[in-house]
């Protein structure tokens, strides 16, 4: 049995109130302790995010030289080179402008020849240079609720590995290939047992194509038909939402900043 917490819920006013927040998170985390363990998003969400901590980095108000990142997940199979790729994502964001070690990146490799033996390495290596100190994360479209790439039917105790994508994360993420067509079928994420080790979670979610997977992951009994769920089985998680994210909430959720 897992102890169920209240997750902390803060709503600001802007999509930007929340990339600057989230932002300022990750940058309180790595100056309170330089050598952190980050796990780290994709997605159109955490797009502003990187782009502050980008330009907090480049005013010297956070050193990365000591941060290791683990990305949530990738497709699978997709070459590290296609523009779509995760790894392409994260160079285009964020490591082309900071100084992460390329020795401390890791990210699950989507050109491997078999998705169990990546998986597998993943996993090991983030038991050997875990525990995460900071795991932040977006919420999955519509009806998916998806953290990582954690689809419906996710176990709580479920760890990296090939996960097929559901036919509405593929509808929702065509968007970010050129040809449709060239969207992989699968992915390696981590599983839900590797988000919950984390000692800190933030989730991040914007505009109110996400208030309904919210209001889910918040208020239903914490299950598997909604992955973002299992996350009230963790003691430190905050969800950092925008007024559209959070419209669905009732006021007794609303700015409750620790
Ligand atoms: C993607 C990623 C998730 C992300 C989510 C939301 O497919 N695998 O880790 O949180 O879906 O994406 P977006 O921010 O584009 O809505």
């Amino acid at each position: 049995m897992y102890q169920e917490f209240t997750p902390e819920v803060l709503v600001l006013p802007t999509p930007k109130d929340v990339d600057r927040y989230a932002a300022g998170c990750v940058i309180a985390q790595i100056n309170g302790k330089h050598d952190s363990v980050l796990t780290l998003p994709t997605g159109a969400t955490p797009q502003g995010m990187y782009e502050r901590l980008v330009q907090l980095f480049k005013q010297g108000q956070v050193d990365f030289s000591r941060v290791t990142t683990f990305n949530l997940d990738e497709y699978f199979p997709i070459p590290e080179s296609h523009p779509a790729s995760y790894a392409e994502y994260m160079k285009t964001h964020f490591f082309r402008h900071v100084n992460v070690p390329s020795s401390n990146i890791y990210l699950p490799n989507g050109q491997a020849e078999s998705a169990h033996t990546e998986a597998t390495r993943f996993d090991r290596l983030i038991q050997q240079r875990g525990p995460v100190d900071l795991a932040v994360l977006g919420i999955g479209p519509g009806k998916t609720c998806h953290i990582g790439f954690n689809e419906r039917g996710s176990q709580v105790d479920s760890r990296t590995r090939y996960m097929p994508l559901d036919p509405q994360t593929r509808e929702a993420n065509a968007v970010f290939f050129k040809d449709p067509n060239e969207m992989p079928v699968g992915s390696i994420t981590q599983g839900i047992r590797n988000i919950l080790e984390a000692q800190r979670i933030l989730l991040i979610a914007k505009g109110e194509r996400k208030a309904w997977g919210i209001k889910r992951s918040l208020t239903c009994k914490p299950s598997s038909d909604v992955p973002a769920s299992f996350l009230r089985f963790h003691p430190d998680v905050c969800f950092i939402l925008d007024e559209g994210a959070a419209e669905l909430l009732r006021s007794k959720y609303i700015a409750l900043k620790k």
